[in-house]
């Protein structure tokens, strides 16, 4: 049995999966779990749509055509990181990018291929299963939060599982038409995607780990 701290020790986001399909019994029972994440009031202030089949193909298409027309989405007052991020989150934005591009051989000057793999966000990375977790517009910053608490109850779960499991606030930009496609109601909006499958452990953007800041850097202590 995996530990809580062997789970959290061993997610990191995939972004290669092998193909196998996971049935829809694997998938609910996953979310069924997750729904014990804590919210403040017990809101639950969520929905999850889960894709996959043609229904998942069907978005990577919608996305793939939305952005070749619309590369950087309409401004829908929810950026996806808050003009002039400041530091040092700008800084380990940044180096973050710089390690997954190292990891996948893609030189800092090759833009085209950069872009190329932005774009591999809109297929999942490959995996079979997508999840859309939505919230809703009238929600304060707190709900906001707690769908955080959600997805990463999934991720772990996920991790015991042995599978693997990527965010993808990237959905973001094409938050209009996922909302048509969805047929949400006007106050529900697409917060982020997560791609869920078997993830590919050979995959060279698989093996790399992103760094953190250090406790001396992010925790004080008083009192002890
Ligand atoms: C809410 C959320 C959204 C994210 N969106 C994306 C995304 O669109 N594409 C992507 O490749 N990674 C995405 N990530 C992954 C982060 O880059 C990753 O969590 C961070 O760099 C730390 O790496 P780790 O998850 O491997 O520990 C997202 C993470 C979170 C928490």
């Amino acid at each position: 049995m995996t530990s809580v701290s062997e789970a959290v020790e061993r997610r990191r986001s995939c972004r290669a999966f092998r193909p196998d399909a996971l049935s829809k019994d694997v998938v609910q029972d996953l979310i069924e779990r997750s729904l014990r994440s804590p919210s403040g009031g017990n809101v639950q202030p969520w929905r999850i749509i889960a894709v996959a089949g043609e229904e998942k193909d069907a978005l990577t298409r919608m996305a793939q055509a939305e952005l070749f027309s619309n590369p950087k989405g309409d401004d829908d007052g929810y950026p996806i990181y808050p003009p002039g991020l400041q530091e040092p989150f700008r800084s380990r934005r940044y180096q973050v990018g710089e390690d997954l591009y190292a990891a996948l051989g893609v030189a800092r000057e090759d833009r085209p291929a950069r872009y190329a793999w932005v774009a591999n966000n809109f297929s999942f990375f490959g995996a079979p299963v997508g999840l859309f977790f939505v919230t809703r517009k009238s929600f304060g910053h707190g709900q906001w939060a707690h769908l955080g608490m959600l997805m990463q109850t999934i991720t772990l779960l996920a991790e015991e599982q042995g599978l693997g499991s990527c965010m993808q606030e990237a959905w973001a930009v094409v938050r209009k038409p996922l909302h048509t496609q969805f047929n949400l109601d006007a106050d529900e909006v697409v917060y982020a995607g997560l791609a869920l499958g078997h993830p590919d452990v050979d995959a060279p953007v698989n093996q790399w780990r992103s760094r953190r800041a250090s406790v001396a850097e992010i925790a004080e202590f008083r009192g002890f």
